[in-house]
């Protein structure tokens, strides 16, 4: 059966793609960031996953306002970085782990989710900056992938309580994949930022590094937590962080936390990771 060999959390803000894109990676100020992801990266190459499921949300790029699912699967066999504007970005096409979401997408509508299917699919920095900031800039990708979008930028987003379910079936469908494939979880977005309203611009740096700080070890309380306690505490965005519940919903209850990293941010929002394997 297929293995689940670990859980990221990270970040997906997308000056972090800009600034790969013009070359800061060792800039005086984006250097403190990338080297916090040296030792997942290091991680990544050990352990050679095969299949990376991605868990993001959609930015207005692929979906809008017009139609927007509360929960969307990619099942295509590739899937193109999204244009966001100032034209594709130079990152190797997504090869897409086709049977697996077919397989997936069995189990979660047997266990009562619905998701969109989604056969042809953009995706954008959500899922284009974890992809970088783990794998570098490959000719080729080394894992196919998995998207899962999880609405989180129109009201009402779904509740914390609803990823972590969602990250326990997918645990049971990883668990039930016939084959050897080693699979990792990215669970992305925050931390802290609100980008809109009279709180635009909040930050909060306390709250986020209690968060990659607990989250592997004691996440009792984000799970418990309301979609109003997130925004107050982390902002309207900042609520993205409901998605790394599918990762952690997803492994066992006692977990190693591998690494852990907190760029202290000069910008509209907080920066992180964590990465973590099972302790069994
Ligand atoms: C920004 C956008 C994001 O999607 C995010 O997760 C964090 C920050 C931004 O535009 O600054
Ligand atoms: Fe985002």
């Amino acid at each position: 059966m297929a293995e689940l060999i670990g859980g990221l959390g990270t970040s997906h803000v997308p000056s972090i793609a800009m600034a790969l894109d013009k070359g800061l990676r060792d800039s005086e100020e984006w250097k403190p960031f990338f080297d916090g992801y040296a030792p997942a990266r290091q991680w990544m190459a050990e352990k050679r996953p095969d299949i990376a499921v991605v868990i993001f949300n959609d930015h207005g790029n692929s979906f809008f306002l017009d139609r927007l699912p509360t929960l969307a699967l990619g099942v295509a066999d590739r899937y193109r970085p999204a244009d966001e504007g100032w034209g594709p970005r130079p990152v190797p096409v997504f090869e897409g782990a086709e049977d697996f979401s077919w397989h997936l997408a069995d189990c979660m509508v047997e266990g009562h989710f619905d998701p969109l299917l989604c056969r042809d699919l953009d995706v954008d920095h959500g899922m284009q900056v974890p992809m970088e900031l783990v794998f570098g800039r490959p000719e080729a990708w080394p894992v196919k992938v998995v998207p899962i979008l999880v609405n989180t930028i129109q009201y009402p987003i779904p509740t914390p309580q609803r990823m972590w379910a969602l990250g326990e079936l997918l645990r049971r469908a990883i668990d039930s994949y016939p084959g050897n494939d080693r699979v990792v979880v990215l669970g992305t977005g925050g931390l802290s930022h609100q980008l809109q309203g009279a709180r635009a611009g909040f930050i909060n740096p306390e709250a986020d590094r209690e968060w990659i700080a607990r989250i592997g070890s004691d996440p009792t309380r984000y799970r418990a937590m309301s979609r109003e306690d997130y925004i107050e505490e982390f902002g309207s965005e900042g609520a993205e962080l409901i998605m790394w519940l599918v990762m952690r919903g997803c492994m066992d209850a006692e977990v190693n936390t591998l690494h852990q990293h907190y760029f202290a941010p000069a910008s509209m929002t907080g920066a992180g990771m964590v990465l973590l394997e099972n302790a069994a």
